[in-house]
């Protein structure tokens, strides 16, 4: 049904006003009590065997949408109702800002891939904070707040922008993300350097200690797949330093590795982040890195080029906590979500692991003995240990 809407509706459409269509519907619906209860039993049914604690929080699943799709926060309920487990919005920065001129998204249909400059497209984090605030919760949501560079903002200047938006946004946070891996924001990347990124996070972390006393807000920060391996473990390092919460692993790619022969060269030529399918492996294999590095010591979210509930088990075998995905929603459509956790509690049960918080990270304690994940004990597996989730 969705693909029949995407081919026939979507893929003729501009990609953004597309997204803005879709949009629409999902807040319309949102909005619609006898509607949205229907459409949340069917797409977000609770699964007690997904039920994940992480970043101090019980969550009903381990799967949500990344950072970028509701960049203002304007449709929570309606992205929960659709089965997201967690809903990270943003990127929010310290000064509204109307992002790139347009034509700024391109779809990579034959790839199931995008390539995006928004270029931070956002309302501030004063009107989002506002609306955070004012927000009458109809389903219990987690909600991750992703903060990122204002672009009219010297380099020099950054620490001042996030810790603007961390005063105002920290308290609506269940998550807080410093972002500091977006391709479309000059500038932005060198962040990544430890040596700008120590002084960033200690100053992120105090705004947010300063602004909410009654809890700890967990602070993670999202880099890109394109740093080199050892600025990876550099990142890895500075997260176990710093008492950091979680990594966010990764962003969109400035590469073109990956990508058929079928689509259009000129579209390939677009400048942005690319995302979807073509990011997959070494968003993957950054992940895998992080793990290797901090084990269990950090949280990690596995984004990029997640599609299958297989790509999410995947992730949570290499050391995903959580997973979380966007293009391949453009592409899958409203029953994705649904489609994932069916598959992950397929997994899970075929597993020799009683709870995902058990299979977190097994391809690498397995490897270390010599074993496959999902076989661990060899053909004759064990009784599942009942842990509780
Ligand atoms: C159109 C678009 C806009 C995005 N905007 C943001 C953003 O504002 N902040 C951010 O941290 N990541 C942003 N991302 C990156 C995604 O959150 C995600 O890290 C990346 O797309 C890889 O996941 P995927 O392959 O599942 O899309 C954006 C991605 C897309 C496609």
């Amino acid at each position: 049904m969705y693909s029949l809407l995407f081919r026939t509706l979507f893929r003729r459409m501009d990609p953004e006003k597309a997204h803005h269509l879709a949009f629409a519907w999902i807040r319309l619906a949102a909005r619609v009590p006898v509607l949205r209860t229907f459409l949340a039993a069917f797409l977000a049914p609770r699964r007690k065997e997904l039920r994940v604690e992480a970043l101090g929080r019980r969550m009903h699943g381990p799967f949500g949408l990344a950072a970028g799709f509701d960049k203002n926060a304007v449709a929570v309920d309606g992205l929960t109702m659709l089965g997201f487990d967690h809903v990270e919005i943003g990127t929010v920065t310290a000064h509204p800002q109307p992002g790139n001129p347009k034509k700024r998204l391109f779809r990579l249909v034959p790839d199931r891939a995008l390539i995006n400059r928004m270029g931070f497209n956002n309302e501030g984090s004063a009107a989002v904070a506002e609306r955070l605030a004012a927000r009458e919760a109809v389903f219990k949501a987690t909600v991750g707040v992703n903060i990122g560079k204002t672009k009219i903002v010297p380099e020099e200047e950054a620490i001042g922008d996030y810790v603007t938006s961390t005063e105002r946004l920290a308290e609506h946070a269940d998550y807080l993300v410093v972002n500091v891996s977006s391709p479309n924001t000059p500038g932005l990347r060198n962040l990544q350097a430890v040596d700008h990124l120590r002084p960033l996070l200690t100053a992120v972390r105090e705004a947010a200690d300063r602004t909410v006393t009654g809890r700890r807000v967990p602070l993670l920060v999202k880099i890109a797949p394109d740093l080199a391996d050892e600025d990876v473990d550099a990142v890895a390092d500075l997260a176990v330093e710093l008492g950091l919460d979680g990594i966010i692993a990764t962003n969109t790619t400035i590469a073109r590795d990956g990508l058929g022969l079928t689509s259009d060269p000129a579209l390939v030529a677009e400048t942005g982040g690319l995302s979807g399918a073509p990011v997959k492996d070494r968003s993957l294999q950054v992940l895998r890195r992080l793990y290797a590095r901090v084990g269990d010591r950090v949280t990690l979210i596995g984004v990029g080029g997640v599609t299958t509930a297989e790509d999410a088990w995947r992730r949570i075998l290499a050391g995903a906590t959580l997973v979380q995905g966007y293009s391949a929603f453009v592409y899958e459509g409203p029953l994705w979500a649904r489609t994932v956790h069916r598959g992950l509690a397929e997994r899970l049960r075929a597993s020799p692991y009683a709870t995902l918080a058990e299979a977190v990270g097994a391809e690498t304690r397995t490897a270390e003995d010599g074993a496959h994940p999902d076989h661990p004990e060899g053909p004759d597996r064990p009784e599942k240990r009942s842990t509780a989730a």
